[in-house]
């Protein structure tokens, strides 16, 4: 395509003849792949090492291309599409007929995105179509959020790294599910579920995805080697006082002296922004434990939340 750069296009060339391509996101960086491709995309799942029952989002450039891979664009998908696509919001819609099951993880329906992210936009538009894309990473541990996160995780994997910086957003897209009565977000994300509701002018819980629904215990996800303990404000103290035989680091303000911290803004953006990496400097400054202090959840703190009661669940087994 005249205008994209030699590596946009060699990027489109990969996708077109199989291969997989990570490109950055306003959000997290993905691992993609062409998305009507069955063995391209099996390649995802293997590379991951994600059950191939797991759905993938389908990433595209524009609004028509939605309608390639929704059977319908309900009224309203189009007021989310309006008002925050592109930007970090995946819809769950009725997976069109011609799509292959395999993307969706054998489910009726397709998660569908529009990138905020100049690389990921002009690489959707050198290709063409959809490009299915998880986050970056091996299933279970934590979404990457530069290039080098990814080189890290899945370097001997991917054909090719796009390089388009740190993220903007750090956090995964806000996925909201229309193709119940009612609408519902399954993951919080990048658009504050706030926000969903005052477009949509009506509340929009935020609900486990039925195969992750096992009461009391959250399926471990987005984890460092490190176990991660979550605190509520003030509980800092006691919960290190309880931890004294390992190496604790604090994420954030608050560490008494004498123990190690890792810079962790509070402000939930700034916060979002920076998490996933500090999260990774646990790992690589070989500490055991981390102990964070749960912000608010509300606006980007609720996916904050989210990730850092995952990040913090009872391993099981990844
Ligand atoms: O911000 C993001 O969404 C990033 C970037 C790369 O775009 N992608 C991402 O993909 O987070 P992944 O695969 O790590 O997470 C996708 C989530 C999974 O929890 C999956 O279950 C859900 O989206 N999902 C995808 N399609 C779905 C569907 N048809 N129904 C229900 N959930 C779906
Ligand atoms: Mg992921």
């Amino acid at each position: 395509m005249s205008g994209a750069s030699a590596a946009i296009q060699e990027a489109a060339a990969v996708l077109a003849r199989g291969g997989l391509v990570a490109f950055p996101t306003e959000t997290v960086y993905g691992l993609g792949a062409a998305a009507r491709d069955e063995r391209a995309v099996a390649r995802v799942f293997e590379a991951k090492g994600r059950p191939s029952s797991h759905p993938l989002i389908v990433h595209v450039a524009s609004v028509v291309e939605v309608e390639r891979f929704a059977r319908a664009i309900p009224e309203a998908a189009r007021v989310l599409l309006d008002r925050f696509a592109p930007g970090p919001l995946t819809l769950i819609l009725e997976r069109k007929e011609d799509v292959p099951a395999r993307v969706a993880g054998g489910q009726p329906t397709i998660g569908v995105r529009i990138p905020d992210h100049p690389v990921a936009l002009a690489l959707l538009r050198a290709f063409g179509d959809g490009v299915a894309a998880p986050s970056a990473n091996r299933f279970g541990s934590i979404s990457p959020t530069t290039a080098a996160h990814v080189a890290l995780e899945l370097g001997d994997r991917v054909e090719l790294i796009l390089d388009g910086g740190a993220c903007r957003v750090g956090v995964e897209s806000t996925i909201v599910d229309l193709t119940r009565d009612a609408p519902r977000i399954l993951r919080p994300g990048g658009v504050p579920a706030e926000a969903i509701e005052d477009a949509l002018s009506t509340r929009v819980p935020i609900v486990e995805a039925d195969d992750v629904r096992v009461p009391g215990a959250l399926a471990s996800h987005y984890a460092p080697r490190a176990d991660v303990v979550v605190v509520v404000e003030d509980g800092l103290a006691t919960a290190l006082r309880d931890a004294r035989h390992r190496r604790p680091v604090v994420l954030g303000e608050g560490a008494p002296d004498g123990v190690p911290s890792i810079a962790l803004p509070r402000e939930p953006e700034a916060q979002a922004r920076r998490l996933y990496a500090a999260l990774r400097e646990v790992d690589e400054r070989g500490f055991d434990v981390a102990f964070v202090v749960l912000p608010e959840a509300a606006g980007l703190g609720a996916a904050i939340v989210d990730r850092l009661r995952r990040a913090s669940a009872p391993r099981t087994g990844h």
